[in-house]
């Protein structure tokens, strides 16, 4: 680990992790596993800034965990926790709360598309959750948090936060930067392709999720939202729902879009759409085998979760325990 830069991300369990998770977020972060210090969180706290039945929150964040290790991340070589077992989460939120301005909160596009959403909950949490956030990039002192573009905005806050929080007590927080993966960072929805797919999407057909049935998975492509040309061609800007079909394909079958727009001359959406179904059946068949294979040995998900709490907790801890010191805290 010594010398290694640091990575943090994090995925909130409020739904099922989607083809878009993993294309997006999970699979290159096993690629950063060996040239990293990587610390990936299932941030259960973030969620319930949303209203969650606790049953499925609990089932959820789970799947989500054996998901994760499914999906090829390493648990021996990545620190995998869940947010709510590392109580300087929240000790630092609180305290960066004390440094985050209530007109940057405001700012914050996902806070006022969120409180659009849900206007019978805004709570205070939904409005904090960008604190949170930054307390869980900077209690690892990050080099670099993988995200979509839609968490940018966020990042920038926690390195505003943590440059107003050094400029008063000198360097205490390493000065993380976001790290948008090209390929991948945005696969849409399968039937509004102007959309992210999204767990949250109310639209089913939409989203693949890493756990459904190939059936399923088929029906969602032959359904695809396509356009009336017939040609198998990039062009996020006219061809939209066809680009993200070959984003998705190339990614799956790994093909460049060249190959792709060749293999597909003169043959109409009939043939593509389920060439690009089969490559995400075959593409998810053995995470989904091995997460089914994961969730019976409860056993060994406790083991990971508790070793990956204990390790976070001692990286987290001494961050913490310096930023107490510098607020004014008296020692412990
Ligand atoms: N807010 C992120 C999202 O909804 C999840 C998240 C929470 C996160 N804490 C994080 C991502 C820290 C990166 C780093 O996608």
């Amino acid at each position: 680990m010594e010398g290694k830069r640091t990575i943090f991300s994090g995925i909130q369990p409020s739904g099922e992790l989607t083809l878009g998770s993993y294309l997006g977020a999970i699979k290159n972060w096993v690629e950063l596993s060996e040239e990293y210090n990587c610390y990936y969180c299932i941030v259960d706290m973030h969620a319930i800034t949303v209203r969650q039945n606790p049953a499925e929150l609990r089932k959820r964040t789970l799947e989500q965990l054996a998901q994760y290790i499914a999906c090829g991340l390493d648990p021996k070589k990545n620190t995998i926790f869940i947010q709510s077992h590392v109580s300087a989460h929240a000790e630092l939120a609180w305290i960066l709360n004390c440094y985050t301005m209530y007109g940057e909160l405001s700012r914050m596009t996902q806070f006022k598309d969120k409180s659009s959403r849900n206007a019978e909950n805004i709570n205070a949490g939904l409005f904090t959750y960008p604190a949170l956030m930054a307390a869980d990039i900077l209690l690892y002192q990050s080099d670099l948090v993988p995200v979509g573009d839609d968490q940018k905005q966020h990042v920038e806050l926690t390195r505003d936060i943590a440059q107003r929080f050094n400029s008063v007590y000198g360097e205490v927080f390493k000065m993380p930067e976001p790290f948008i993966p090209k390929v991948g960072a945005r696969i849409m929805s399968l039937t509004s392709p102007e959309n992210k797919m999204s767990k949250s999407d109310k639209d089913p057909g939409g989203c693949i999720y890493l756990m459904q049935k190939p059936e399923d998975i088929m029906r969602s492509f032959k359904r695809a939202v396509t356009d009336s040309d017939r040609k198998v061609k990039y062009d996020p800007v006219s061809k939209p729902g066809v680009s993200n079909l070959m984003t998705i394909y190339s990614v799956a079958a790994n093909k460049s879009y060249d190959e792709i727009e060749a293999e597909f001359e003169g043959k109409g959406y009939g043939d593509f759409k389920p060439a690009v179904g089969e490559a995400v059946v075959e593409l998810l068949r053995p995470i989904r085998e091995e997460a089914e294979r994961l969730l019976k040995d409860k056993n060994y998900l406790v083991s990971v979760y508790k070793e990956g709490a204990e390790r976070a907790s001692r990286a987290a801890t001494r961050t913490l325990r310096k930023v107490c010191k510098k607020v004014g805290f008296v020692d412990r």
